[in-house]
């Protein structure tokens, strides 16, 4: 067992992906059963929301988890014209595919950082991980107090080392493989589009602290690649998107093992921030004059009613099919199962190489 995964109290040095939407307490819990570490994607979960789901995953497993927020300003003043102007095209859009629905103003466009960073340190994980900013010193001070270990994503050299002046206890680097959304804060994310294998020996010489390596990897030969570049843990996130505990709409799960790879791109459309994912009908409509529509979070809240009609309707080209590069590989197995055999691939990998 490596020492990072002795400090996290895990058995492999496996980290199953927050995936905000799609980890249920169900999943979670099962990773952590199985000696990896589960981690709840709470990005979009209101304060009691984050505590009840710590509270049912406690009651699946007694072993360590972690939750993870997206770092975001509490107060946003979207830009109105851009909010009318993605209003009058995701509703063209909706009444033209048929979906009996329309956008609305939601009362808030994403809960507030704050609340929900409270929430957390109630909630005590094990591990918290950030995406999108830094947090605060006097956060970092806080969740350390209690005992929480600190992990900050990254996507460039740049990003690892402000979350390890920080005083992060980890940081999670994210090729530009990796699905759905990355946590890139200094650059825009179409930015640093560095891929695993050329960014992870590049942090794991300029910090001291841990990496764990996420982006493309879906089986355990490639988490012993990972490790043999420099990461103490492998982050997987599509290859437990098709378990049947993730929470990921039927149609996305049934797309995920015919997607080709080339058809896996960077998406701003569907959240207003680039994204890994299919590119499907809405994409191939709504992705054109992008630039106009409003940011992170705000399209994201809009788009929210046609995403739920559309999974409601088994309608996956108009879902956000979020999925990294090598989304094919991925196994319909129950987490557990997943875990183990992620574990047995990553064994004989070790010993295949001598
Ligand atoms: C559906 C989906 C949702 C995601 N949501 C989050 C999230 O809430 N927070 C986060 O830090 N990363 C999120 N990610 C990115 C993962 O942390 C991770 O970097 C990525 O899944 C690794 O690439 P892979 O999907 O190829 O394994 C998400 C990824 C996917 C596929």
């Amino acid at each position: 067992m490596s020492s990072f995964a002795r400090r996290l109290g895990i058995e492999h040095p496996l980290i199953q992906a927050p995936m905000a939407g799609s980890t249920s307490a169900a999943l979670v819990a099962a990773v952590s059963a199985a000696g990896g570490l589960g981690s709840l994607g709470a990005g979009y979960l209101e304060p009691q929301a984050i505590l009840d789901q710590a509270t049912q995953i406690r009651a699946g497993t007694s072993r360590p988890f972690a939750i993870n927020l997206f770092v975001l300003p509490d107060d946003l003043e979207p830009d109105m014209a851009a909010v009318a102007r993605a209003r009058e095209r995701l509703d063209a859009l909706m009444e033209r595919e048929g979906l009996d629905v329309r956008t609305t103003m939601p009362a808030r466009w994403a809960p507030r950082f704050s609340d929900q960073f409270a929430a957390l340190c109630e909630a005590r994980p094990a591990v918290a991980s950030f995406a999108f900013d830094l947090i605060s010193p006097t956060q970092v001070h806080e969740l350390k107090q209690r005992g929480i270990v600190v992990v900050g994503n990254a996507t460039s050299v740049a990003e690892a080392r402000a979350w390890a002046e920080l005083g992060a206890d980890a940081v999670c680097v994210q090729g530009a493989e990796a699905g759905g959304h990355r946590g890139s804060f200094l650059h825009a994310p179409e930015e640093s589009m560095i891929g695993l294998f050329a960014l992870l020996p590049l942090v794991a010489r300029a910090v001291e602290i841990p990496v764990i390596a996420a982006g493309g990897i879906m089986d355990g030969r490639g988490m012993l690649a990972a490790e043999v570049l420099g990461a103490s843990a492998s982050q997987l996130g599509t290859a437990f998107l098709a378990c049947p505990e993730s929470t990921a709409a039927a149609a996305w799960k049934r797309d995920l093992p015919n997607v080709e790879e080339h058809r896996v791109v960077t998406i701003r459309s569907f959240s207003g921030r680039a994204a890994r994912g299919l590119r499907n009908h809405y994409v191939a409509m709504m992705e054109p004059g992008v630039d106009a529509l409003p940011l992170y979070p705000v399209l994201n809240a809009l788009t929210a009613p046609l995403r739920r009609a559309a999974a409601q309707a088994g309608r996956g080209d108009l879902l956000s099919e979020w999925c990294g590069q090598a989304a094919a590989m991925a196994r319909n197995l129950p987490a557990g199962e997943l875990v183990a055999l992620l574990m047995d691939e990553y064994d004989s990998a070790a010993r295949a190489l001598g």
